[in-house]
């Protein structure tokens, strides 16, 4: 039952000057501003309406990332913005509460778009999480956390060379959040909700605090979990979410951290490559001597109904060497093929290098059946619009394109690792 309002959005993509890192303005692109863009809340049941702008001199797209919607509203390459020129989307949501992002896709300079900082966030509310007794107050007890790596070179401005060792591309050395130096946030409840997006180009973040607390993750990329996972560390590789609540005694300060990745299978000299075995601050939270009360999180959170045990028509890809899936590149003009509507999919993925990729498709959010025929781990049972895809694993994914249908535009899956993905790690489908 969809009765929702329509809500109007408005998006700039423009170039102006940030001076992200104290001392100098650096030279960046945003939304609606210099860096980054406006956080967009609608809820289940709204149509949504997009005014989308290019004001930068070259041409780009904006993809609503994890959004089930039209593949003409996609905002992958297919949907390119000229200079100067406007794009109008418009669809209803039909999908459970989440946190999504918006980012650019024009095909082969996506990385550079987005290290310069277009990105945002859409929260997306239903009646399910309305319903449940969790930290809702935007900015005081439920903050979002665009977190990106980003390298300056000795005037402060943004430095957009590449080590020739990286086999990802940029590995930033330094970390912002909401596009902010060094941030701390005062908090003033005894729970606060943190949404992490890996807004990063390729650095995979391996969250924690610095006393090693425990914390709840209550949801992924695709919406809630079914209940409350009681962890230390949220693994996300560029472009997943984890939504997790963590408790505060008053007047102290805690670390989060991005610590180095451990046991995934990945080389050793390319985890020294790609930065994963680095260790950095994200952010400090400091506790105000007198904390609000917080409810308890919830036993139970959101129901998810299993494809598990439907036939479903199965594919595979292989992804290798950073720009091949089952040994193609990305070609604009090549479809891969069609998915039926309403039908259920397996696809099985593969890591076969010793470097890592993840692997994203758009329009759905899927569940990861199983990993080398195991059950996925707690943070993985949920949906999923991207999964990090440990060497030389078989990660069965399993999902239902419903509602829409466009013989002729494609949708993507990719790895999501910008330089991989600008480098022809992509391949395209249509759902019929
Ligand atoms: Cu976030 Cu195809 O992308
Ligand atoms: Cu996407
Ligand atoms: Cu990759």
């Amino acid at each position: 039952d969809l009765r929702g309002g329509a809500r109007n959005f408005s998006l700039d993509a423009e170039a102006g000057e940030t001076p992200i890192k104290p001392g100098k303005a650096t030279p960046t692109w945003g939304f609606n501003g210099s860096y980054l863009g406006p956080t967009l809340r609608a809820r289940r049941g709204d149509d949504l309406r997009f005014t989308v702008r290019n004001h930068l001199e070259e041409t780009t797209t904006v993809h609503f990332h994890g959004a089930h919607l039209p593949a003409d509203c996609d905002g992958g390459p297919h949907q390119a913005i000229e200079p100067g020129g406007s794009w109008e989307p418009e669809w209803t949501v039909d999908q459970p509460a989440t946190m999504l992002w918006y980012h650019p896709h024009p095909h082969g300079n996506t990385a550079r778009h987005v290290y310069r900082g277009l990105a945002g966030l859409i929260l997306i509310d239903d009646d399910v999480s309305d319903g449940l007794d969790l930290p809702r107050e935007y900015g005081v007890d439920d903050v979002p956390l665009v977190v990106q790596d980003r390298n300056f070179d000795g005037d402060n401005a943004l430095e957009e060379s590449e080590t020739w060792t990286s086999t990802t591309g940029i590995i930033g050395e330094d970390v912002i959040v909401n596009g902010t130096y060094g941030p701390y946030f005062e908090a003033t409840t005894r729970r606060l909700r943190l949404r992490i997006l890996n807004g990063s180009n390729a650095r995979v973040m391996n969250f924690a605090f610095d006393d090693d607390r425990e914390f709840l993750q209550i949801g992924s990329d695709g919406g809630l979990l079914t209940e409350p996972h009681r962890t230390r560390r949220a693994l996300l590789s560029p472009a997943e979410r984890a939504d997790i609540v963590v408790d505060l005694e008053p007047g102290e300060t805690v670390v989060l951290r991005s610590l180095p990745v451990e046991d995934v299978g990945v080389g050793s000299i390319f985890k020294r490559f790609n930065g994963m075995d680095d260790r950095l601050d994200v952010l400090q939270i400091r506790a105000a001597d007198e904390l609000a009360d917080s409810p308890e999180v919830p036993a139970k959170l959101a129901e998810i109904a299993s494809l598990s045990d439907e036939p479903a028509a199965e594919r595979s890809f292989r992804l290798a060497g950073f720009s091949t899936i089952n040994g193609d590149s990305m070609d604009m003009n090549r479809i891969d093929f069609g998915a039926q509507v309403d039908t259920v999919e397996e696809w099985t993925v593969r890591n076969t290098d010793e470097y890592h990729h993840n692997f994203h498709v758009h329009d759905v959010q899927f569940q990861v059946a199983s990993i080398d025929g195991e059950a996925p781990p707690p943070p993985l049972a949920g949906w999923k619009d991207t999964v990090f895809l440990e060497p030389n694993r078989d990660y069965r994914l399993r999902m239902r394109f419903d509602q829409y249908t466009d013989p002729d535009l494609p949708y993507m899956y990719h790895c999501h690792i910008l330089f991989h993905e600008d480098f022809g790690m992509m391949g395209q489908f249509v759902v019929l």
